[in-house]
């Protein structure tokens, strides 16, 4: 339009007249805009809106989690989703192209919600495997993820959607995550840390980017001018929107200050009336909270053209069309580990037992605000049943692998026969002597675990203290004494055919559910008859019906519940059984691991196991039957010491999203090669990872003690032997590498080093390689990783055939380091070395290259 003076108009009817394409006239906008008007429109509306500003004809537009589906404007009772897989298994494809494609799949479901921003990708980064939202990040590797994070970007943005690349930065632990202080030297923060944020920028320019809770260096990211102004804006150029964590805006002048642009989420906490206190006494200047209403106004802007309109209705796509697509997503992220004696591939024809907990659970997704409510999801279980047929595959749990117990799902019927419960909210409690107000009466097909934080009707007199009755029948799958149990932000108890089984509202504990925030399980057991009929009630009150007392900001709103139960057994005669079944057939699976509730935001592990009596289960299995294959599920490393040694056949995979058991049991059988590779080091021991005594809040502060040896870089400077390296894994077939090329390729206003390599797929089978290049300095002034991963590619080739395949890298990436004394970046003059293979320990093809001078830069 180039409207862009305010004297233009003559009025706002004129100016309201003269827009087309609904695009902003940013600055006429923020001349018209009253004082008040600017105050509210720097914080959110509510969870998941900006303000609109009718006059100004300024809409209102909606953000949604993120990162591995678009979970729409509730967490409570959400609209279906496409779910993909967790990040670290969308990095476990190595493939850039298809985390392209998952942007662009992600965009499509973003107009389906109605959400102009998208709250992901999240680039933290993997320092310790006890990290409770490792999962949700992509790897241990800063070029890794900061590449992998660009093209979703870049996927998502091509249709007109916005992306805010989060956390800025350093929140890489749930500990204490709203205070902690991540201490760390300029090198550090720059070289790993920043680094996918800074590669992100570079390479997709997101249009905004979420800041930490945490505070680095002593100071909190939503008010780290250095940071925001300093580095973000001014050294990269940003331009974009930024806007705070959920409840991670802790004041009124020093964020504005700061550069942040948007409190989120509403109601306002520090800005409306405070910001207007803190504008009459000059704490902030008026131009400075302009600035940050030019930012929310030019996302508006930015966002445009991709169609959604204000306050849009919740749809769904459950196309057949994405199924292949996020089914080889799923199987392109399992990483083959062992296959000793090329029992795997399976075949599709023999008797098979399937053991293990995470075999019939479809364990989907990681947990906290990443969580989204799947179209669909299948486990391993079924999957395998379809391929072999149903009387072909045999099961048992072995061991359980919940840390919570499971929802019992279809084991809660509606009175027409649905799965589900009827849920009844009042504002005022079950005892109440007179007419408890009914507010809203719904129906959910699961109510294993729901958050209520989001959850507003307007007859409720508050939004944090109301009720509901929940009710169903409990229609029991097996005869026996089954375990119940609830969590609770708030206060629960079941009845179950009218006698109180649960209390979880007198004598609350402090647990790790729902951010901390809420009661410990309580468990209770009960014999049942299976298919008998058992009333099952549950009365719920919001958060502010509890009387403990937590640490730490509110979450807000009306609290969760986590309810679940399962059939008790007996651990060593459910291992037995396991045993037993296992000899009576051909080949077996074993599927373990852990789950959303082990991982999950809001909570660190507290070690590195498997749930308990998973290992005695593997072990009991391998002795029965060596070639049986093991499968772990999980987002980030486990420990497998105790039966590794003995196990020929083993695989990993994340949480797959959608098509989880089906991309997986395509790998086992052999309808897909292989191609995943480890995007974490697994360990042998939880001592070994380099952050091991610096994780978790030392009085408050984190102290990264590892510095730039994050990951394999540590590994390999201390050479200390892992269990699998990172950029490990196998496929069914071999790859030869050959005629490595390395080149100075200068173009105007960047030079690179061009790396090329032919690769020969020498096996009999098709398959796809992820050919990894690493770079090292012969000579630095200072201490460095052994060697640096710069960039990767991958290809699928045919048997028998070569494919080339090359990376670019910018110059500068590849050889420079932090120079602490210039504040800036060096690219020393000297040798480096440019090592290629399929991962990070491989037998390397090697070359070396000259660089003519030192220079120092800053930037992208
Ligand atoms: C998370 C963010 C998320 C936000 C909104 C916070 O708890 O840290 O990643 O986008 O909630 O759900």
């Amino acid at each position: 339009m180039g409207l862009d003076k305010s004297e233009s108009f003559l009025d706002v009817q004129e100016y309201l007249n003269s827009i087309d394409n609904k695009m902003l006239d940013v600055d006429y906008i923020v001349s018209q805009l009253t004082e008040d008007e600017k105050c509210r429109l720097l914080a959110a509306e509510d969870w998941w809106h900006t303000i609109k500003i009718p006059r100004l004809d300024v809409p209102a537009i909606r953000f949604s989690d993120g990162p591995n589906g678009v979970r729409g404007q509730r967490h409570f009772n959400s609209t279906k989703t496409t779910c993909f897989p967790a990040a670290t298994g969308l990095a476990a494809t190595w493939n850039k192209e298809l985390l392209f494609q998952v942007g662009e799949l992600l965009s499509e479901e973003c107009k389906l919600k109605g959400a102009r921003l998208l709250l992901g990708p999240t680039v933290n980064m993997a320092r310790s495997p006890l990290g409770g939202r490792a999962f949700e990040s992509f790897s241990e590797d800063p070029v890794l993820s900061g590449l992998l994070a660009s093209e979703y970007i870049n996927g998502v943005q091509k249709h007109g959607v916005a992306c805010a690349l989060k956390h800025l930065v350093c929140n890489d632990q749930e500990l204490e995550r709203n205070s902690q202080d991540s201490i760390l030297n300029p090198r550090t923060l720059r070289e790993v840390y920043l680094l996918p944020f800074q590669l992100a920028i570079k390479n997709s320019k997101p249009l905004s980017i979420m800041t930490s809770y945490n505070k680095v260096n002593g100071v909190h990211c939503s008010e780290d001018k250095d940071l925001l102004q300093g580095i973000v804006r001014d050294e990269w150029g940003f331009e974009g929107l930024i806007l705070s964590d959920w409840l991670g805006t802790y004041s009124v002048a020093e964020s504005i200050k700061a550069g942040l642009d948007l409190e989120c989420p509403g109601p306002s906490m520090y800005r409306h009336k405070m910001l207007a206190s803190a504008i009459a006494s000059k704490k902030v200047d008026i131009w400075e909270v302009d600035e940050r209403c030019k930012a929310v106004l030019k996302l508006i802007n930015d966002t445009q053209s991709s169609g959604i309109g204000e306050y849009q209705e919740e749809k769904t796509r459950d196309f057949e069309q994405d199924k292949p697509f996020l089914r080889n997503l799923v199987a392109e992220g399992v990483v083959l580990l062992k296959n000793e004696k090329a029992e795997l591939p399976l075949a599709q024809k023999k008797k098979t037992a399937v053991i293990g907990f995470n075999a019939a659970y479809a364990a989907y997704a990681g947990g906290g605000s990443s969580l989204c409510r799947p179209y669909y999801k299948v486990s391993p279980l079924e999957s395998i049943q379809e391929k072999l047929g149903k009387e072909n595959v045999f099961y048992e749990a072995g061991a359980y692998s919940f840390k919570f117990l499971p929802s019992l799902g279809n084991s809660l019927k509606l009175p027409n026969g649905n799965t589900g419960a009827t849920l009844k909210v009042y504002n005022y409690p079950p005892d109440f002597k007179g007419d408890r107000d009914l507010v809203d009466e719904l129906i959910m097909d699961d109510i294993g675990y729901f958050r209520m934080n989001d959850y507003f009707n307007d007859k409720l007199h508050s939004r944090s203290k109301f009720y509901v009755d929940i009710e169903s029948t409990f229609i029991p799958e097996f005869t026996g004494e089954y375990l119940l149990g609830i969590a609770v932000h708030g206060t629960a108890k079941l009845f179950i055919d009218g006698e109180l089984i649960i209390d979880n509202a007198t004598n609350q504990k402090h647990g790790t559910a729902f951010y901390g925030q809420g009661a410990s399980e309580v468990r209770s057991s009960f014999n049942v008859v299976a298919g008998k009929k058992y009333s099952y009630h549950i009365e719920f009150g919001a958060a502010d019906t509890s009387s403990l007392v937590h640490e730490g900001p509110p979450i807000g709103g009306g609290g969760g519940l986590i309810c679940g139960g399962i059939l008790n057994i007996d651990p060593q005669q459910a291992i037995d059984r396991a045993v037993n079944l296992a000899k009576q057939c051909e080949q077996v699976i074993v599927v373990t691991g852990l789950n959303k509730e082990w991982e999950s935001e809001g909570a660190d592990r507290v070690n590195m196991s498997l749930p308990p009596h998973n290992d005695e289960l593997i072990q009991s299995v391998l002795k029965a039957k060596p070639d049986a294959v093991i499968v772990v599920q999980s987002g980030s490393p486990v420990d497998m010491s105790s039966w590794v040694d003995d196990c020929r056949n083993l695989l990993h995979i994340s949480y797959g999203g959608n098509e989880n058991g089906n991309g997986l049991a395509d790998v086992i059988f052999g309808d897909v090669n292989p191609s995943g590779r480890l995007p974490l080091t697994i360990p042998r021991r939880l001592e070994d990872n380099p952050s091991y005594i610096n994780f978790g809040a030392q009085r408050g502060k984190v102290y990264y003690g590892e510095g730039v040896y994050i990951g394999y870089r540590y590994y390999e400077k201390v050479k200390r032997s892992v269990l699998f390296p990172f950029g490990y894994g196998l496929s069914y077939t071999s790859f030869e590498y050959n005629d490595l090329q390395v080149k100075h390729v200068d173009e105007v206003g960047e030079n690179f080093i061009e790396v090329s390599v032919k690769v020969k797929n020498t096996g009999n089978i098709d398959g796809s390689e992820v050919v990894q290049v690493y770079v090292s300095q012969i000579d630095s002034t200072v201490q460095r990783p052994i060697k640096e991963l710069k960039d990767f590619d991958k290809k699928f080739i045919k048997s028998g055939a070569t494919e080339t395949l090359t990376c670019k890298i910018p110059l500068k990436y590849a050889t420079s380091f932090w120079d602490e004394e210039r504040h800036s970046w060096i690219s020393e003059k000297g040798e480096y070395e440019v090592l290629v293979g399929g991962s990070s320990d491989a037998e390397f093809l090697t070359q070396k290259f000259q660089t003519g001078s030192t220079f120092f830069w800053k930037g992208l």
